[in-house]
């Protein structure tokens, strides 16, 4: 996606507008779409062809508010676009998927393997997938950072997660097609086939991981999931398996699209780059601001439980609401000069990780992964610099990029060979 509201032409006709359409976040100019919503009808119905309906929530205040009161607005019915109105067979068992007092205790069992603390204790895993990131910057040849990027969370949440590493790549492919079925560098036939192949593969896959436990937890989270216990009751096989889906999508669909968009924002701020490689203690502020500008999980959507006001709109009970994310981390009532990269930016209440109970359980991670390698790439890379043409990602739900050329120049000293 676009990170501007720079659209040619600068208008936007609001009886026309197509937030549904995964082409209008590859092609179009959903910033410029998202701006015109939150000045002029911040909560917007929009009809599909087929008949289903949704509201669109641009303005901050009411993707907080709508986040926040899991009362009013469910999860259980599914929280994706692609699945409006079709109903969530995960719902009540997907943490994700789930409301209070389910989702509370399912979520207080992951925080303890999931919280900073636990992460940081955990470090040295991201270690390698930093370097093998790195590495291909330091060779002074052209390297595609959306590829390199796509690899980099499944890199050590297959570690996290006790994945066989050989099967990687395929998971990899698998979580993009799952929330891109329409993008044609991931399509393995129509883009319903390619959802239903990846959503058929990935959960006979986690079914077979936990069978290949044979009941024995092993040190990782698969084995923290067999031990979880709700109500004193262990979780079922198909909660654990939709769970496991749950955490490979969250990470590997999610933290690419932070690391192209920032290096991208870091390449137009080369004064940006050079502040944080003086002073390493503007990292954090760096990564945060690398969240707000990329915002890589698009919207999360909830359904209203009964009629309620939002901005001025009544939005019925039974309603499906999508949240946009990148529209409230631009929203200019909360932050100044929004469409400003700033790493500076001083408070910086982003919602990339959403807001409420569902706050990504995984953030800490994310952080803490985006830290380590924009440390790396500071002591190592020069600069880097675009070598072509950059492809957007067609998806409603994802912000991101398919490819993205760049060429990396070392300093003085640093060479892939004195990685490992
Ligand atoms: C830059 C990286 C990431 C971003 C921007 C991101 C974004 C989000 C957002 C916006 C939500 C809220 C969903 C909702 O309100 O319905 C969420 C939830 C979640 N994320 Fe992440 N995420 C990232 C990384 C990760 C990682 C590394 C993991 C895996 C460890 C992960 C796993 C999850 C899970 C399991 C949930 C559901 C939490 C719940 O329902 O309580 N995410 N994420």
């Amino acid at each position: 996606m676009r990170m501007s509201p720079n659209a040619p032409d600068g208008q936007v006709d609001l009886d026309s507008v197509d937030l549904f359409d995964p082409f209008l976040h590859s092609e179009g100019h959903p910033h410029a779409v998202w701006r015109a919503l939150r000045a002029e009808a911040p909560v917007h119905r929009q009809q599909l062809p087929d008949g289903r309906q949704f509201w669109s929530v641009t303005r901050y205040a009411d993707a907080c508010r709508v986040l926040r009161d899991h009362e009013d607005f469910t999860s259980e019915r599914g929280t994706l676009l692609s699945a409006l109105d079709v109903g969530d067979p995960a719902g009540g068992k997907m943490m994700a998927a789930s409301d209070p007092p389910h989702h509370t205790m399912l979520r207080e069992s992951l925080n303890r393997v999931l919280s900073a603390r636990a992460v940081n204790a955990r470090r040295n895993t991201l270690l390698k997938p930093v370097d093998r990131l790195v590495e291909p910057l330091l060779n002074g040849e052209s390297t595609d950072l959306a590829v390199l990027a796509a690899d980099f969370p499944m890199d050590f949440i297959g570690t996290f997660m006790g994945l066989p590493e050989s099967d990687w790549p395929r998971l990899t492919k698998l979580t993009t097609m799952a929330v891109a079925p329409h993008d044609p560098a991931f399509q393995e036939g129509s883009a319903p086939l390619t959802l239903v192949t990846a959503h058929h593969e990935l959960f006979e896959y986690f079914s077979e991981q936990l069978a290949a436990r044979d009941g024995t937890p092993t040190d990782d989270l698969i084995g923290h999931l067999m031990q979880t216990r709700i109500d004193g009751k262990p979780l079922d096989h198909e909660s654990i398996v939709y769970n496991c889906y749950s955490l490979i999508l969250g990470a590997n669909v999610t933290t690419p699209h932070t690391v192209t968009g920032l290096v991208q924002a870091l390449m137009d701020h080369p004064d940006a780059y050079r502040a944080v490689v003086a002073d390493p203690s503007l990292v954090a502020g760096c990564v945060e601001e690398g969240l707000r500008w990329t915002s890589p999980a698009s919207h999360f959507m909830r359904y209203a439980t009964q009629d309620v006001r939002l901005s001025d709109s009544t939005v019925k009970a039974g309603s499906a609401l999508a949240v946009w994310l990148g529209s409230a981390n631009r929203d200019e009532d909360v932050f100044a000069d929004p469409y400003t990269f700033d790493i500076t930016r001083r408070p910086n209440r982003h919602i990339a990780f959403g807001f409420g109970p569902h706050y990504c359980v995984g953030a800490a991670l994310a952080r803490l992964s985006l830290r380590m390698l924009l440390e790396r790439v500071c002591a190592l890379v020069e600069r880097i610099e675009p070598a072509g043409e950059v492809r957007h990602l067609a998806s409603n739900f994802v912000a991101g990029v398919t490819s993205m050329p760049v060429r990396g120049v070392p300093r003085d000293g640093a060479h892939p060979a004195r990685l490992s």
